[in-house]
């Protein structure tokens, strides 16, 4: 039996705060051992840095199958790891859609290789057109727990009250909750529009997404949560009324939780003034006073977790006129780092919203963001806050480049990240 200690570390996680050693079975991949004085057969130094459990990722898109030219299960999966992610959801606007059990298993095939673990999410509604609901009773058999039209929303409020009473009747050995996860977004109002509507979109002569086509459809489905009394999950919340709504339904005893980004709490509509490309997202980046809404929203536990939406489109497709380019940015490998510099809030907290709270949502709990203690599984990353770096897309383990952070200089890094026992990252980088 062999043994990889990680010595001198500050351990954060739900327990608290406290510093002591952690020794892993390499054999069982589990935690064998935590405190202070323990000796290993392989050590890896961690004085100053924290140990924490892994993150989870609610919100990625790994492209495949369909278009591995931007991204693949295995490079997403090694763009996870080097984020400190040890779980992440994936989305369902692959090509072919994951609506069915056949692109289900498939995606599951390609995740047992991953350098974390890939839950496949799946569409709500037959190739996510909004019309006929999936066979989502067969889909929870093998094992998805979160389904979305991500990319879209589900126009029609009668098909998603549908949607919801269909999750709610079913019942699974392992309890872990179905969720219905939306994209809040009224296409009628954002059709034609390629940025966020406002003074920006006017001077840069640029076609306007309203806040208000979010902002319907986040109250259209709290009234929805509310009719039919299951739970819904608002997916990257834009703007400071969406984050007011979730707030008062929260208060209210509805059933709903909430994602939001780290491009939707750093960066504005301004940033868009280039015409640069990768600066296009779906929800739009929006004024300041929502990027400020977003961040309460954060800290007051309105907003659950932090996910990625990490979104990876190919160079030459980045490289159009800001209106003809495909919306969505990288995620993964700056996420930590990000909100450790944007969020004004203790770092145990940021954790929280990276690891615990989104494996609760995710349904991962049972092996990943759980306490640092024996007996667990060794599904943790190791951050050195005091490491400053500089994004580069072109030194991504993700196979796309477009990233929205390119030249930032960011301080904390994920130094080492360990999935179910294995050193998926050391030193800052995957390998395998
Ligand atoms: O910007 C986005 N990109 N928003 C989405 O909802 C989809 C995503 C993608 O798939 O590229």
């Amino acid at each position: 039996m062999t043994t990889t200690l990680f010595h001198g570390g500050r351990i954060i996680d739900q327990r608290g705060e406290r510093s002591g050693d952690v020794l892993v079975d390499d054999d069982t991949g589990t935690i064998r051992e935590v405190g202070p004085g323990l000796t290993g057969d392989r050590t890896f130094d961690v004085t100053g840095c924290v140990v924490a459990p892994g993150f989870v990722d609610l919100h990625v898109h790994l492209r495949q199958p369909g278009n591995e030219a931007a991204e693949t299960v295995l490079t997403g999966s090694r763009a996870a790891a080097r984020g400190g992610f040890t779980a992440v959801v994936a989305m369902p606007n692959t090509d072919p859609c994951m609506d069915s059990a056949a692109v289900i298993r498939e995606v599951l095939g390609l995740a047992s290789n991953a350098l974390c673990l890939v839950k496949p999410s799946a569409a709500i509604s037959v190739g996510r057109q909004g019309v006929a609901l999936t066979p989502m009773g067969e889909l929870v058999t093998l094992g998805v727990r979160m389904f979305t039209d991500d990319g879209s929303g589900v126009q029609d409020a009668h098909l998603m009250r549908r949607a919801l009473e269909y999750a709610g009747s079913l019942h699974v050995d392992d309890d872990v909750p179905i969720v219905l996860s939306q994209h809040c977004e009224v296409s009628a109002l954002t059709e034609g529009g390629v940025m966020h509507e406002g003074a920006w979109s006017t001077k840069l002569g640029l076609g306007g997404q309203p806040a208000e086509a979010e902002e319907l459809m986040v109250m259209r489905d709290i009234a929805l949560s509310r009719l039919t009394g299951v739970r819904v999950h608002f997916q990257h919340l834009s703007t400071a009324g969406s984050v007011a709504m979730v707030r008062a339904a929260k208060a209210g005893g509805l059933p709903v939780t909430a994602e939001a980004t780290p491009h939707h709490f750093s960066l504005t509509d301004a940033c868009c003034a280039g015409y640069d490309a990768n600066f296009k997202v779906h929800p739009p980046l929006r004024t300041a006073a929502d990027v400020a809404a977003v961040k309460v929203g954060l800290a007051d536990g309105t907003i659950d977790a932090i996910a990625t939406d990490h979104a990876p489109h190919t160079p030459d497709t980045k490289e159009r006129p800001f209106d003809q380019a495909p919306p969505g940015m990288l995620g993964l490998e700056t996420a930590f780092a990000v909100a450790f510099a944007e969020l004004d809030l203790p770092l145990a907290d940021i954790i929280a919203l990276l690891s615990w709270r989104p494996a609760a949502i995710a349904g991962v709990g049972d092996r990943h963001g759980r306490p640092i203690e024996p007996g667990v599984p060794a599904n943790f990353v190791v951050i050195d806050p005091e490491h400053e770096w500089t994004v580069s897309g072109a030194a991504m383990a993700s196979r796309s480049r477009n990233t929205a952070f390119e030249g930032r200089q960011l301080k904390g890094r994920v130094r080492h990240t360990v999935y179910e026992g294995e050193l998926v990252v050391i030193d800052g980088e995957v390998t395998r």
